[in-house]
This record gives C-alpha cells, sequence and structure tokens, in this order.
C-alpha cells in the first residue's frame, strides 16, 4: 500500500516556542541563528526560573537576602536566584557581550564576540512574591554597537528604545506565559508553559491592544504627590458619564508584569506617573519602561512619559527612571491631554478640548 507523507495543514495548534522563533528566522533575511538561540536561552531561563517560583514556599526561597540592592530595595531570594540564573544561562549561550540586570549596579561585559546586549528585571513584582500574587521577568536586546573583538561596554546598553531589536516579559502566574516581539512588523505573541513536558506553545497570537479600555491601573495610595495634572485625569475618570463610558474600573496589582499583561490584552491604561517621592517616575527606563513600550507599540498601543515617546527618550544611566504610561493609543492621548494641559484643576472638569 502507498504511503505518503502529508505535511500537516498550516496550524497554529501546538506551534512550540522554538518552532516560533525558527519561524520568525526564516522571515528574517541574513540571519544567523545567533538572536533566535539568545531567545531560546532566555525561554531555557525563564523555565528553570518558574520551577523555583511554583515551589518558592516549600524551597524555603521565599523571605529576604538580608542584602540591598542598587536601588536601595532588600533583595529577595527569588530577585537573587532569578538573576543567577538569567546570568548563568545567558553567558554560557555565549550570544552576550553585556548584561544589564536590575540586581546588579554595573553591567556584565563579556568577552567573546557576543553581538547582543540584554537590558533585563529578573524578577519584577518583588513586593508580591511572599503573598503569591503574579511575578514576572522583562528583558529587552539590542544589536551591540561595540567592534565584536573587544568585550562589551555599557554603552552597548545606553541604546533608546527604537534601537531594541526585541523585547519581551514573562509571568510565573496562574500560568507561566511568555510574551515576546522583535517588532510590528513580526507582531507580539503569548506562549503558555504546559509544566506537564516543559515546553512553551503558542496561546495568544498576535495580540493587538483594542483601541480604548475600561479599566484604569495606578496606585491611588500616591494621589498625595501628584501634579494636579494627573490627580485631574484620575478624578475624569472616576466622574460617571454614559456617553464617554466613565466611570472606568480600577485595577492594580502592583507587579508591572501583571498589570502591563492585562492592559495589552484587554485595553486601558496603566501608568506610573512621576509624584514628589520619585520626580524622575519610579519605574526604569532600560529594563522596565523601554520593554514594556517596544511590546505596547508593536501591539499598536502607546507608551510615554507623558511628556515624550518612552522609546525615544536617550538613556545616560543604566538604572534611570522614567515616568511611565502605557495602554490603549484612546486611553494615553486622554493621560496626554491631562498632561499637557497642566495647570490648576477647573472644579468639575470636562475633559480638555
Ligand atoms: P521590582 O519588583 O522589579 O522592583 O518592580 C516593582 C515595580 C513594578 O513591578 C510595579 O509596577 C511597581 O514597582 C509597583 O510600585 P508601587 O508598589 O509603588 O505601586
Ligand atoms: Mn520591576
Ligand atoms: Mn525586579
Amino acid at each position: 500500500m502507498q504511503t505518503s507523507w502529508r505535511a500537516a495543514p498550516p496550524s497554529t495548534v501546538g506551534i512550540s516556542l522554538e518552532a516560533h522563533i525558527s519561524q520568525q528566522m526564516e522571515m528574517s533575511p541574513g540571519a544567523t541563528g545567533h538572536f533566535t538561540s539568545l531567545l531560546y536561552q532566555i525561554a531555557l531561563a525563564a523555565k528553570l526560573v518558574d520551577a523555583q517560583v511554583r515551589q518558592a514556599g516549600l524551597a524555603d526561597v521565599l523571605g529576604y537576602t538580608g542584602d540591598v540592592n542598587v536601588q536601595g530595595e532588600r533583595v529577595q531570594k527569588l530577585d537573587t536566584m532569578a538573576n543567577d540564573t538569567f546570568i548563568t544561562v545567558i553567558q554560557r549561550g555565549q550570544r552576550a557581550c553585556a548584561i544589564g540586570s536590575e540586581e546588579l549596579e554595573d553591567p556584565i561585559l563579556l568577552p567573546g564576540g557576543g553581538r547582543y546586549a540584554v537590558a533585563m528585571d529578573p524578577l519584577d513584582g518583588s513586593s508580591n512574591i511572599d503573598c503569591n500574587i503574579s511575578i514576572g521577568t522583562i528583558f529587552g536586546i539590542y544589536r551591540r554597537k561595540s567592534d565584536p573583538s573587544v568585550p562589551g561596554t555599557l554603552d552597548d546598553l545606553l541604546q533608546p528604545g527604537t534601537s531594541l531589536r526585541a523585547a519581551g516579559y514573562l509571568i510565573y502566574g496562574s500560568s507561566t506565559m511568555l510574551v515576546y516581539s522583535t517588532g510590528p512588523k513580526f507582531g507580539v505573541h503569548g506562549f503558555t508553559l504546559d509544566p506537564n513536558i516543559g515546553e512553551f506553545f503558542l496561546s495568544h497570537e498576535n495580540i493587538k491592544v483594542p483601541q480604548r479600555g475600561s479599566t484604569y491601573s495606578v496606585n491611588e495610595g500616591n494621589t498625595a504627590r501628584w501634579d494636579e495634572a494627573t490627580r485631574a485625569w484620575v478624578e475624569y475618570l472616576k466622574q460617571e458619564d454614559k456617553e464617554t463610558k466613565r466611570p472606568y474600573g480600577a485595577r492594580y496589582v502592583g507587579s508591572l508584569v501583571a498589570d502591563a499583561h492585562r492592559t495589552l490584552v484587554k485595553g486601558g491604561i496603566f501608568a506610573y506617573p512621576a509624584d514628589r517621592k520619585s520626580p524622575q517616575g519610579k519605574l526604569r527606563l532600560l529594563y522596565e519602561a523601554n520593554p514594556m513600550a517596544f511590546i505596547f507599540e508593536a501591539a499598536g498601543g502607546r507608551a510615554t512619559s507623558g511628556k515624550e515617546r518612552i522609546l525615544d527618550i536617550a538613556p545616560h544611566q543604566l538604572h534611570q527612571r522614567t515616568p511611565l504610561i502605557i495602554g490603549s493609543p484612546d486611553d494615553v492621548a486622554t493621560f496626554e491631554r491631562f498632561a499637557q494641559e497642566g495647570g490648576p484643576v477647573a472644579e468639575t472638569r470636562a475633559e480638555p478640548a
């Protein structure tokens, strides 16, 4: 009996992360596979961190190490474990020339000709670790600028978000997801980890941010420290007005990856604006704001500091901070109308014209 192999019909069912990355590589003329293997390494490190996060309560990885990091924040064991895991795997993979991490004051500069620089927040949402709320990892990948015959340099990391080659995040939540993009041309794709076989499978193909949402996500505990425009913006969202579908719902997890992912998938707006305590904003440009801004713009959303497009900000310091407002185009535009108008608030402010 004649048997003939018929290629499976093109389907997105069961597309693994590896197969997806390889397909994207096929679509990139001149690809050498270096970038592809760097993404594989990040996915491997993520699986190792996921295994630790899943058993955090049992494997004595909760709690503090007693150290304080460059941000002046008490370091949790999972922060250290995640940082060490990503650095070890990426170094061994020899595709990176420089690694900038939230947990390290100075970047790791590597010899060996790696072509990429990686900026990362190895464990985002640390304050939520010991209450079992979603946490994550955020990363951005730049092509190096320095000559490959020498070790990487800090300048390989101090590039604006417009130079990002790729960006993504992990959420260690009810399920573990990896979301990444190599730019607007390729879109934003989400992969869910099947814990039974330790493989990420495509679960959210070509994520697009809705034009407008119905929730706002901001820490209102900072209200007393905000400027008038920010306060007016939040008051506006809370007013009752059928025509403009207000009030918006309030959602705030306190882990950027969780608040950003919900906003990416459902629309609306996330904001960590500047305030009197954090005049430059709290979130870090290189490994929180830029990767998220890259993802949101690739999914049709927007990302601003209130004054300028996040991706245009020229970095001058590894750990510099920025206000971060990301979300649906219409909702970010509303924030900007308040931020650019500024000034004292009229009693019952309608939206600025
Ligand atoms: P990290 O744990 O990496 O330091 O990040 C925490 C950040 C971010 O995840 C979150 O959006 C923000 O801190 C929450 O800050 P507040 O607790 O001040 O709202
Ligand atoms: Mn963070
Ligand atoms: Mn962190």
